[in-house]
């Protein structure tokens, strides 16, 4: 037997996680079937409490089976994995880790069929199977088509926000980017340009106390001549 590895775990898609994630998305369709089979239930129909509830399981069962065999056709190398490993053959490295659009498309499409052809049958009975299997089919292809269009356009709507957010990040705001052009009578100065500003200030100061102190001296020397040559004038009276 094949030892099914720490590592070989990811190579495994197993079923009972496939129905895991089938019966939520089947669950979470199944409370518009409710509100949808109890508005038409109490439009049409005299048990409206009864008709909301089958609305209910047959949006159940929709969800349910779409999801599952939607998921089972996107993860088939790991279902075949799972398959293999339970049984000692070798497993392959996936493939199918991250689909493309097309491989999503295909998914939803043949997903659309086999739904559309199981509960046609199960809830309409087998004259319902290929008009069952039609609708379902192109809802599994236009549904996708639909929402990898918008998740196209969404993620496109994210990287310009992006892009512009970056722009207005380096650019500033209007009101410094105004200032910064040459017509501008103020300037907005950067970190760097206020710290390189107030260090000629402090220089230019410097400079003024080196002149000062130098006049004080002249005016200190000045004085001591003045106290030398009082005295002398002293004795000469
Ligand atoms: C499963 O095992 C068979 C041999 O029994 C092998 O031919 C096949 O490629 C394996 N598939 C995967 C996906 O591991």
């Amino acid at each position: 037997m094949t030892t099914v590895g720490r590592l070989d775990r990811n190579q495994v898609t197993y079923p009972s996680h496939v129905a895991q994630q089938a019966v939520q998305i089947g669950g979470a369709a199944s409370i518009p079937g409710f509100v949808i089979g109890a508005f038409t239930g109490t439009l049409r129909t005299s048990t409206p409490i009864l008709f909301s509830l089958v609305s209910g399981i047959q949006w159940f069962a929709l969800g349910t089976t779409f999801w599952a065999v939607r998921t089972s056709v996107l993860n088939h190398v790991g279902l075949q994995n799972w398959w293999n490993s339970t049984r000692g053959a070798p497993i392959l490295p996936r493939t199918d880790l991250s689909p493309s659009h097309s491989d999503r498309l295909r998914a939803s499409t043949i997903s659309g069929g086999v739904t559309g052809a199981v509960l046609g049958a199960l809830f309409r009975g087998p004259r319902n199977i290929i008009p069952g299997t039609i609708m379902f089919t192109l809802f599994g292809f236009g549904g996708q088509h639909a929402y990898d269009f918008l998740d196209q356009k969404n993620t496109e709507q994210v990287q310009k926000d992006d892009v512009t957010e970056e722009g207005a990040k380096e650019k500033g705001t209007w009101l410094q980017r105004a200032a910064k052009s040459k017509w501008s009578p103020m300037k907005v100065l950067s970190d760097e340009e206020y710290l390189e500003m107030m260090n000629e200030k402090v220089l230019s100061v410097e400079a003024e106390i080196a002149l000062l102190d130098d006049k004080i001296e002249e005016l200190r020397k000045q004085q001591k001549e003045l106290e030398k040559s009082k005295p002398s004038e002293n004795e000469k009276k």
